[in-house]
């Protein structure tokens, strides 16, 4: 039997949706009894050359020939942003079709509003290729660990920054010339904010940490600090220092007291996450009864992030035969709560320029002694004849004591900038 499905956009994802689907539809139909068959396509121009080949009454620009048609059992969204595709989606799941979505800025934005009306309606929304591409996180999160209860999220989750620090890592250019580069190459987009400032990391941890912490999370909730302050210095201080910088989405759940970051970080080299270079992404996920998980592979591309929305496809196809709907729903815990500004004790690195004269060095040590911050490296160069810089690794500490610490250090005549303030992990922990 076949099942019509309405394909609503057709760029890099949507086009590796029709190519895969229509290279595995025979196994497809093998595997779960109905084959599934794009009907309709839905795109802004018609006359634009597409990558994959056509009937000419597949595609439409009019939403409603998919919408509206009674036929079309499943719509998947690859428009990305947040309108038309919220109210599209909406629309397909008030019609009584199933929807899946690659749309991570909705999902972490409405996903709440899309996931109720899913319910009330009792479709399914399947995501899995809104975080991490073809990498299977969402559904290993839902299903495969539900026995867990999981304590920690720790990864690599945005390609184009990733990309962009390896590079400064692998060259020693500066953060303006790689971004430049990786814009003329296609890896960054011309308007580079959502990525570059980690609100993108941003939005993706705040969708897994719902799922992973039984949670609502929001990108309000996660504390964001982009990477466009990092510089070549860094890098360099970073590779004496035995580290690579990454911008990592990290989060936790203390006893129903979350804590979320996104943040640029020095990654010792003996941590896995330190070698996962360019596009790739990567997820650690810690359980009480799994222990520690890591999940590596592909973050975005046509055909891996197709590879998510076609499996998750076949899953509403399985759903559909078995006439059932709803399997896996999103639990919330009502005892959870998100702590702003409050991560983890952990190291930090410390880049300071300061006047290079006698005492200055006793007067930062007493700053931090009286705040309880004890330092566990210090790396002193001069700058010029009046200025020095100064790096320092401090030992494991709470974020309090630190911004304690900073305090006054942005208050002491003798500190000239404080450039850098990164956390470091690996090693011990
Ligand atoms: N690219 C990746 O590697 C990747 C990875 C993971 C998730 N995602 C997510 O997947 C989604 C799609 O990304 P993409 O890279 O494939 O985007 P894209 O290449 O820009 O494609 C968007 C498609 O949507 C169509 N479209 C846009 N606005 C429309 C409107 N108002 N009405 C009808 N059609 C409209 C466009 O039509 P025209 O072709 O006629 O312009 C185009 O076919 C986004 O949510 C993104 O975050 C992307």
């Amino acid at each position: 039997m076949e099942v019509n499905i309405g394909l609503l956009g057709c760029g890099t994802v949507g086009s590796g949706v029709v190519e895969l689907v229509q290279k595995r539809s025979e196994m497809i139909a093998r595997l779960t009894g109905l084959e599934p068959i794009i009907t309709r396509v839905l795109v802004r121009d018609s006359h634009k050359s597409r990558p994959v080949v056509f009937k000419h009454e597949q595609l439409t620009t009019n939403a409603s020939d998919i919408l509206e048609d009674p036929e079309i059992r499943m719509v998947i969204e690859t428009i990305g942003g947040i309108e038309p595709a919220r109210t599209f989606i909406l629309q397909a799941l008030r019609a009584g079709k199933h929807v899946i979505t690659a749309n991570k800025d909705l999902i972490a934005e409405h996903g709440a509003e899309i996931l109720d009306t899913a319910e009330q309606v009792g479709m399914d929304v399947y995501y899995e290729a809104a975080v991490g591409g073809a990498i299977p996180l969402i559904r290993p999160l839902k299903e495969s660990l539900t026995a867990n209860e999981i304590t920690d999220l720790k990864g690599i989750i945005n390609g184009t920054t990733n990309y962009i620090l390896s590079k400064m890592t692998a060259t020693g250019a500066d953060f303006d010339e790689v971004l430049q580069e990786a814009q003329d190459l296609g890896y960054a987009e011309s308007n580079p904010a959502s990525d570059v400032d980690g609100l993108d990391s941003g939005r993706k941890l705040a969708i897994l940490a719902s799922i992973a912490f039984h949670a609502k999370v929001t990108l309000d909730d996660v504390d964001v600090t982009g990477i466009r302050t990092i510089s070549a210095t860094d890098v360099a201080y970073a590779h004496e220092l035995g580290a690579v910088i990454k911008l990592l989405a990290e989060g936790t759940d203390r006893d129903g007291n979350l804590s979320l970051q996104v943040r640029p970080t020095l990654v010792l080299k003996d941590h896995p996450l330190a070698h996962v270079s360019d596009a790739f992404n990567a997820l650690y996920v810690r359980g009480d009864a799994a222990g520690d998980l890591m999940f590596f592979g592909r973050g975005a591309g046509s055909l891996p992030t197709a590879s998510a929305i076609v499996g998750d496809m076949i899953e509403v196809l399985r759903n559909l035969r078995m006439d059932t709907a709803l399997r896996v729903r999103h639990l919330l815990l009502p005892h959870k709560r998100v702590r702003r500004g409050q991560g983890e004790p952990t190291r930090y690195y410390l880049r300071l320029t300061v006047r290079d004269q006698s005492g200055v060095f006793a007067q930062i040590a007493t700053i931090f002694g009286l705040a309880e911050v004890s330092m566990e490296t210090v790396l002193q160069k001069r700058s010029s004849h009046e200025t020095a810089e100064i790096v320092i690794v401090t030992h494991e500490v709470g974020q309090e004591q630190l911004n304690q610490a900073l305090t006054t250090l942005y208050a002491t005549d003798s500190v000239l900038t404080v450039h850098n303030v990164m956390p470091v992990t690996g090693g011990a922990q």
